[in-house]
């Protein structure tokens, strides 16, 4: 990291996040506390595929436990339709158990009254986990009976849940009209990290933008060119706006509804002085599982019977000499269709241009935590935030409902 910014975040630090932390309570001993964290990881037959979500709250948990205090700990898994124990938190329980080295009881109805009652005499230094918070559809309907039924647990809250605090769900908001609510550790520090990067960066700032999602995204990107130098452009993101410049894309994804609004944004780019780059370079194929079919080609040679799944390595050559020259770099979202093995040399490419780059470098997004577990690349990133469409709006909009409802200092 850069001597300038270790000063620089080491500012925002302090003056950045005006909410009050978990380790600014002064009477934290004993209490009761629910902590709502993001433990929405990825399972692969039922195996945890990236466990980067859960490490990361361990600094809190910790804290907690170390100060003797009853830890309840409230998290969503994927999107369940009621009560679906394919998205049961139980093999989140058993590795967090592990990794913290204390028992993790896993309460399957935090409501029946004799959960309720183990839940008030937990012991002291001890963790419960409350089964998957949506399958209660009175968690994403923000019911307020609920969500005090989930306040009488504790005495305090504390949100720790950065990747869900887009959210304006019962236990990330509706909870603190019952309960004094406080930022995390790891809240605390996806902010200040974020904060400082945007709001104080060093010049020139490149973002990268990848992934599907593109009405979400794009209304981002339209924010982001008043304050980036360069913002760079991949996965089928791209191809909406290789689509609003008029070439066709074949079979591939792109959002024909936002292609208008694609070209208002190369408009603003243009007028902002932000330059918005493209893939010059694409990987085609006519399946996503044929390995002879594909095909590097140019931005404007994609056949209409085929679909674009990765950049090519002339677009990464073309980024690395973008990255070679920045001094801030923020990624979120992967280059291509990165589920398939035949289509991640694109990101991997741009994950170690990254690492390797001498800048101050924040990578994020959900499906970009899934696919990136090389550790030791990572640990050259400065900050690899959890969060993946929260990021975005972070980004966009400065804060999150989930942040703006915590108490100040
Ligand atoms: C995420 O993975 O982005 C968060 O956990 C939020 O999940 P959601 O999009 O299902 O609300």
């Amino acid at each position: 990291m850069p001597e300038g910014w270790l000063i620089c975040a080491y500012l925002s630090e302090i003056r950045v996040m005006n909410k009050k932390e978990v380790r600014e309570i002064s009477n934290i001993k004993n209490k009761r506390v629910l902590v709502v964290c993001d433990f929405n990881i990825s399972l692969k037959d039922g195996r945890i595929a990236n466990d980067t979500r859960i490490t990361e709250a361990l600094p809190t948990i910790n804290f907690l436990l170390k100060n003797h205090c009853r830890v309840i700990l409230v998290s969503h898994l994927g999107r369940p339709k009621g009560r679906d124990l394919r998205f049961s938190l139980k093999p989140v329980a058993d590795r967090l158990e592990r990794l913290a080295g204390v028992k993790v009881e896993l309460i399957n109805d935090f409501l029946q009254e004799h959960n309720r009652q183990k839940i008030k005499f937990m012991p002291e230094n001890s963790l419960i986990l409350l089964e998957n918070i949506r399958f209660y559809p009175e968690e994403k309907a923000n019911d307020p009976h609920f969500a005090q039924s989930l306040s009488q647990l504790a005495d305090i809250f504390i949100n720790d849940a950065f990747g869900a605090s887009h959210r304006v769900h019962a236990s990330i908001v509706g909870i603190s009209r019952f309960l004094p609510g406080f930022a995390g550790i790891l809240l605390s520090k996806e902010i200040n990290m974020l904060d400082g990067a945007l709001k104080r960066p060093k010049r020139p700032l490149i973002i990268f933008i990848g992934g599907a999602k593109t009405p979400e995204k794009i209304s981002v990107i339209e924010k982001l060119l008043d304050i980036a130098d360069t913002i760079a452009l991949g996965g089928a993101i791209a191809n909406t706006f290789l689509a609003a410049w008029g070439y066709g894309m074949g079979l591939s994804l792109v959002d024909y509804e936002m292609v208008e609004m694609a070209r208002v944004v190369f408009w603003q780019a243009t007028r902002k002085h932000c330059a918005l780059l493209l893939p010059t370079e694409v990987v085609i194929s006519n399946s996503s599982n044929l390995k002879d079919k594909i095909k590097i080609v140019g931005y404007d040679q994609v056949p209409p019977n085929v679909a674009i799944f990765d950049i090519g390595s002339g677009t990464n050559r073309h980024y690395r000499e973008l990255i070679n020259t920045a001094g801030t770099i923020i990624w979120n979202g992967p280059m291509g269709y990165y589920e398939n093995p035949l289509f991640q040399k694109g990101t991997n490419r741009l994950l170690k241009d990254i690492a390797d780059s001498k800048a101050f470098k924040i990578i994020g997004g959900g499906d970009t935590l899934t696919c990136l577990n090389n550790k030791k690349i990572l640990a050259k990133i400065d900050h690899v935030s959890t969060g993946g469409s929260a990021m975005l709006e972070f980004m966009k909009n400065g804060t999150l409902p989930g942040i703006e409802v915590l108490q100040n200092k």
